[in-house]
């Protein structure tokens, strides 16, 4: 055999295996697609973001009945109503107010109307240092007494604050406190959590949906 044979025996050889090797490798990963467990996407009902309740805001910006909030239809200017209470200093709410279920804090704290109500101008809501605030600034009038929960819907880790983080981008929109709250009976029941975050790729040996779609 001449040099030359030798080299092109050679690569002749070399052709067949790398081919045989390719064809290998296609056919192996085809039969074993990425693996590990999927990681589910979360339940919808976690992203909902419908609000349980409808403010005064929100009833201004539909255009719906505000009969509830012309104080001054039935109350009279410069005459706060007085407040009755029975004979365990209970608060009685008058059955005009019949959809004013008061239970704000344990043993009812948080109960009295004046706490919250400006009995100067019933059409506003006073904070503690004698502010009047809207009823469109809700979370003004509880952050007064609710500081840090204030706080946290300011800095979007209460009350799920959703939109832009990066306000260059678009606005962080977020509900009112009242959204969520009854004012007069504000506890919201324990619900079950979402799902803690997952890194992006997950545990060891698990894929995301994102990734298995590719
Ligand atoms: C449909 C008529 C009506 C409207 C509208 C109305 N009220 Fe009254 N309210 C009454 C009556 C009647 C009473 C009981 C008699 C009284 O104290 O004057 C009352 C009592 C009250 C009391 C005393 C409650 C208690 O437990 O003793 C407060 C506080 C009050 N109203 C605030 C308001 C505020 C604030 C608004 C507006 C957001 C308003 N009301 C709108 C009819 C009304
Ligand atoms: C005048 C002060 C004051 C204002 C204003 C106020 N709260 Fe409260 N809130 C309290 C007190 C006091 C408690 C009871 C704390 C306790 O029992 O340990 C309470 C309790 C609560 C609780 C816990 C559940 C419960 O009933 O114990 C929630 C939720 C709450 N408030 C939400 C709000 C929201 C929302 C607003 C605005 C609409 C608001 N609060 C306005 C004083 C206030
Ligand atoms: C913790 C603060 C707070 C207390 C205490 C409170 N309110 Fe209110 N009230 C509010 C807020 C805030 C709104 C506006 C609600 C909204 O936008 O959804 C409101 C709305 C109302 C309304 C108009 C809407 C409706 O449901 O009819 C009436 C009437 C009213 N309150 C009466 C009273 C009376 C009477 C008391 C005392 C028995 C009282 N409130 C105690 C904060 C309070
Ligand atoms: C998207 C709905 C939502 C909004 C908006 C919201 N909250 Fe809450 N808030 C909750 C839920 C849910 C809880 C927890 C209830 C539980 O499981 O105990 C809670 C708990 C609270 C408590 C009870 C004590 C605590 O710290 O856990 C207070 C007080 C409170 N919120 C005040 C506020 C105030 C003030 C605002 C507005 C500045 C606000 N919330 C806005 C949903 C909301």
């Amino acid at each position: 055999m001449s040099k030359n044979t030798v080299t092109q025996y050679w690569l002749g050889a070399l052709t067949v295996v790398f081919l045989g090797l390719g064809g290998f490798f296609i056919v192996t990963s085809a039969a074993h697609p990425a693996t590990g467990k999927k990681i589910p996407l979360v339940d919808v009902k976690f992203l909902d973001r419908t609000a349980s309740r409808r403010t005064y805001a929100d009833l201004v910006k539909a255009g719906e009945d505000l009969s509830d909030y012309d104080c001054y239809g039935c109350h009279e200017k410069g005459k706060p109503p007085p407040i009755r209470y029975d004979a365990d200093h209970k608060i009685i709410v008058p059955k005009e107010h019949s959809d004013v279920v008061m239970g704000h804090g344990s043993h009812d704290r948080n109960n009295l109307c004046y706490n919250c109500h400006n009995e100067q101008n019933l059409l506003t809501l006073q904070v503690r240092d004698g502010h009047e605030v809207g009823f469109d600034n809700i979370p003004q009038l509880c952050g007064s007494c609710h500081g840090p929960n204030l706080r946290d819907w300011e800095a979007g880790a209460h009350g799920r604050t959703s939109g832009y983080w990066n306000h260059s981008l678009g606005a962080a929109d977020r509900l009112s406190c009242a959204n969520c709250h009854n004012p007069h009976a504000p506890r919201i029941p324990t619900r079950e959590s979402a799902p803690a975050p997952h890194s992006l790729h997950g545990p060891a040996g698990t894929t995301t949906p994102h990734e298995s779609t590719h």
